[in-house]
């Protein structure tokens, strides 16, 4: 197998404040774990896609695709449940796209050219300019102001060879991660970015949820106006 896809969706949703995991709340009537493998099964590389889930959970049952592979249970934190993925991956899995199922929008077109850097660059990522200005904050306070073009805010997928991201998880021991570029990146790897796109939102707050119904009712009138 050459392109696999872990979703991870063991998160708690805190941020969200529902009784369920984010991956199991309805947008527009499917479930955000349903939407993502959605788009994934849509890229043309993907080969296969494992669902990470919290324990004691199946998959949502609109989440249907041939690609689908028996989920797996997540752990503690993003990493852990990222490391459970790649163990469960069989080892001629040749590139690894990590997405996040709070990411229900995400594009195959934007799939397929992130995976495409990747194996160009060995490791890439989906990332966006930061239109607001960033401010350093103690107590309340400014601090200071960051040089905003220096920065940009990381989407999913992110595309590894799949020996780099084992590498990566591997020795992340002592490391935070909330996402696995920094991990790669630890290791001294240069990570390429790729143009994300602004509609591929995470869901994290419940105004999230609002907005991300607002594009995809924007996508069915242009599907509509299309086919008209
Ligand atoms: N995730 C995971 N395992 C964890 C933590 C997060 O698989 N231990 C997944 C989430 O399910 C989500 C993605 O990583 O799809 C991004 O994480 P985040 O947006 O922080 O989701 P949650 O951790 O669920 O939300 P919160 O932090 O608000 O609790
Ligand atoms: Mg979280």
């Amino acid at each position: 197998m050459r392109v696999a896809a872990i979703v991870v969706a063991a998160g708690r949703g805190e941020r969200l404040g529902q009784n369920r995991p984010k991956a199991y709340i309805e947008l527009a009537g499917r479930s955000l774990l349903a939407r993502a493998v959605d788009a994934l099964a849509g890229s043309r590389h993907v080969d296969a896609i494992l669902p990470v889930l919290p324990a004691g959970l199946s998959v949502p049952e609109d989440a249907v695709s041939v690609k689908l592979l028996p989920a797996v249970v997540g752990g503690d934190e993003r990493k852990d449940s990222v490391a459970a993925g790649l163990a469960a991956l069989s080892s001629d899995v040749e590139w690894v796209a990590v997405h996040d199922a709070a990411r229900p929008l995400v594009r195959p077109e934007a799939i397929d050219r992130v995976i495409e850097a990747a194996m160009k660059h060995e490791a890439a990522l989906l990332a966006l300019p930061i239109p607001d200005t960033l401010k350093r904050v103690e107590g309340g306070r400014v601090t200071g102001t960051a040089a905003r073009e220096e920065y940009y805010a990381a989407q999913t997928p992110q595309v590894f060879r799949a020996s780099l991201l084992r590498k990566a998880v591997a020795e992340s021991r002592d490391r935070a991660g909330t996402d696995c570029a920094q991990l790669v990146e630890a290791i001294g790897v240069d990570v390429h970015v790729v143009d994300g796109d602004r509609e591929n939102l995470k869901i994290t707050y419940p105004e999230d949820l609002r907005l991300a119904a607002f594009f995809l009712t924007d996508r069915e009138t242009e599907r509509n106006e299309e086919s008209a």
